[in-house]
């Protein structure tokens, strides 16, 4: 399993040694906020690339944005690999993964858990990942929603090249059953940063 720790559960107050306790994870889930799209902000592409020349992982950007192909250049800059964003934003889908891909980064589309499978087939071969939200997006520490991982099967029956994330709630407990859903990457906030030692939780999250 590879793992992508989330930004927002760490002290915000010494960011750059939180990122070195995270070294040994995969990827790095940074999250953005806009106070529309989820009742919630967090922070923007200037902390995102501050953190760029701290650390080689692979940057994880998912944007909860109402509108996230105005920001896409920015967060291409700041030093994204990765970007996903939500299929219910308000934005043209194709547009905005075609700009991801033209700033030379990988993209995917992200669903809200209300938000059916189904929704993401005509994009299947648009985009290099998918996530699902596995709790309500805006916040951290919330509990894993267990029929998320239906629509993880469903995606890996269709598209089995498809990479799957997961996002919210990944646990000890809950690893387990995105493992045996066949998710590829998770994302977890709470469990590394809030971990007596983060290196140990990357390492039992890793080894599922
Ligand atoms: C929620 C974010 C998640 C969040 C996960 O809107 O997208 O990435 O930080 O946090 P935990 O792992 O604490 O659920
Ligand atoms: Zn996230």
């Amino acid at each position: 399993m590879q793992i992508a720790p989330s930004v927002l559960a760490a002290d915000f107050t010494r960011l750059g040694e939180e990122i070195e306790r995270v070294s040994s994870a995969d990827l790095l889930h940074l999250d953005i906020m806009d106070g529309h799209f989820v009742p919630n902000i967090s922070y923007g592409p200037e902390v995102v690339a501050a953190l760029r020349p701290l650390t080689t992982l692979p940057f994880d950007v998912h944007l909860m944005l109402e509108h996230p192909l105005a920001y896409v250049p920015a967060f291409l800059k700041a030093g994204a690999d990765l970007i996903t964003f939500h299929v219910e934003c308000k934005d043209p889908i194709e547009e905005t993964l075609a700009a991801i891909h033209k700033g030379g980064a990988k993209a995917g589309l992200v669903l809200k858990p209300a938000t059916p499978v189904e929704t993401l087939w005509p994009w299947l071969d648009a985009m290099d990942i998918t996530m699902v939200m596995t709790v309500e997006p805006g916040f951290g520490g919330q509990s894993f929603m267990e029929p998320m991982m239906d629509k993880v099967r469903a995606i890996k029956k269709r598209a089995p090249g498809l990479l799957v994330e997961v996002d919210g709630g990944v646990n000890d407990r809950t690893i387990q059953l995105c493992a045996q859903a066949g998710v590829d990457i998770c994302v977890a906030g709470t469990g590394v940063f809030r971990a007596e030692n983060a290196e140990e939780a990357i390492k039992r999250f890793q080894s599922w």
